[in-house]
């Protein structure tokens, strides 16, 4: 029988790093899906990070708004953003539209669909950390994001608890898993060419064990706006006196673009020749990466959900998470900012084996790499398709 039904039109709206990997392996899905049409638009909130992305997932934005500006302030985004995804909306007049996660464009694209009288899905619905300024300010952002949403698209049981908590329907919650699983599961099958940051770390392992060493990569990433300043200051001397004391550690620390943490990290780890700062790694080589670091440092909330899926023990720079089942699974552990709590637990790590493999198992909280056809089959029941 032919079905002669318009597609139900999606229209995804993202604008950072995060999103698109999260959202691009949905998108992708609902693409080749035949009930759906698909269409992206994207704020731009990030601009070489973001595009990055898309390069690698090979998917084109039906809509760039091109909204990053130096030093924007959340004030700058937010109103960018709005008036710019107006005249989106206007044009595209899609029957639901999706939004990611936590960010400003997230809450944004939820709040423009709300104005257009659009209903609105959320993935990765229902984390939260239980303070309104930490981590500011995505915690209100998914809140917001949350009191907006017709669909919520869970990872976990924890996070569909968190929304029933907050009077949520449970008919319009679905546990899906979190699509990060799905791109990482993606990327680490793919061949991973090297670049020139890739061939610096392999160059460096190499080097320190033709003199003898054992070489134990450490991966960080750290871009909090919370840790700016003071924090991810303490958060780098921390990790210069790692590499210090250790002669078998070496630390890669691909920079987010922001200024405001390439600065002090040019200042506090630059000159260590044990430790490398690059560009932000396409998703490949960065995938690649964290699969043969031994311990993650991080700030971000990818790789809290990244590390456990790889078996590779993750110190959380800050001192709250709204991904509390990689503690609980024994795979992450809030190592706060202060130099000392870093170090210390880190060193722990590097010195006494049975506390490292303890955390060093494959545990995967966060998904099966099912995500994207959880969400789409929770799309379709919930649009009657
Ligand atoms: C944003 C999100 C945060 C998310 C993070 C992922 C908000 C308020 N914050 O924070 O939730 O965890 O992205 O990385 O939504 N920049 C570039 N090129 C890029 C990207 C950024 O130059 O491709 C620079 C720009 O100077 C920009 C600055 O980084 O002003 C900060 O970017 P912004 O999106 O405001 O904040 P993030 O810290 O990236
Ligand atoms: N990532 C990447 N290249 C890098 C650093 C991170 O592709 O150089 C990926 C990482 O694997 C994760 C995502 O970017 O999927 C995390 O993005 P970010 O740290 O910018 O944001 P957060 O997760 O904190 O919102």
């Amino acid at each position: 029988m032919v079905n002669h039904k318009a597609p139900f039109r999606v229209l995804a709206i993202f604008g950072t790093r995060p999103e698109a990997i999260k959202m691009l392996p949905l998108v992708k899905a609902l693409k080749e899906d035949p009930r759906f049409a698909c269409r992206v638009a994207v704020t731009a909130q990030h601009r070489e990070m973001l595009d990055q992305v898309m390069e690698i997932f090979n998917v084109t934005a039906d809509y760039d708004l091109n909204i990053m500006a130096p030093g924007q302030t959340l004030y700058d985004i937010t109103a960018r953003a709005v008036k710019g995804l107006e005249k989106v909306l206007e044009q595209s007049s899609p029957d639901l539209v999706l939004v990611h996660g936590d960010t400003s464009t997230t809450f944004i694209g939820a709040l423009a669909a709300f104005y257009g009288q659009i209903p609105v899905a959320h993935v990765e619905a229902g984390l939260r950390s239980g303070n309104k300024y930490s981590p500011f300010p995505e915690e209100m952002n998914r809140r917001l994001t949350g009191v907006i949403a017709d669909l919520h698209l869970a990872p976990t049981v924890t996070a569909k608890t968190n929304l029933m908590q907050e009077g949520v329907e449970e008919g319009r919650i679905y546990i899906t898993g979190n699509t990060v699983i799905d791109a990482l599961q993606w990327a680490v099958r793919q061949p991973c060419p090297p670049t020139e940051d890739t061939r610096r770390v392999d160059e460096l392992l190499k080097k320190m064990l033709d003199q003898g060493h054992l070489s134990r990569l450490l991966t960080v990433t750290c871009h909090r706006r919370e840790n700016l300043g003071k924090p991810m200051e303490e958060i780098f001397h921390a990790l210069r006196r790692l590499a210090e004391d250790f002669d078998d550690v070496a630390v890669v620390f691909p920079m987010h673009k922001n200024p405001a943490v390439r600065r002090p990290a040019q200042e506090i780890l630059a000159d260590h020749p044990r430790i490398l700062l690059t560009e932000p790694m396409e998703y490949l080589q960065f995938a690649h990466l964290m699969d043969k670091s031994y311990l993650i440092l991080t700030d971000s909330g990818g790789l809290q959900e990244e590390a456990p899926a790889l078996g590779k023990p993750v110190l959380v720079l800050r001192n709250n998470t709204e991904r509390p089942e990689a503690v609980s699974a024994g795979t992450a552990m809030l190592a706060g900012t202060d130099r000392h709590s870093v170090y210390t637990k880190a060193a722990r790590l590097l010195l006494d084996k049975s506390a490292y493999l303890a955390m060093a198992k494959a545990v995967n909280p966060y998904g099966d790499g099912q995500a994207c056809r959880r969400s789409i089959d929770a799309i379709a029941r919930w649009a009657r398709l």
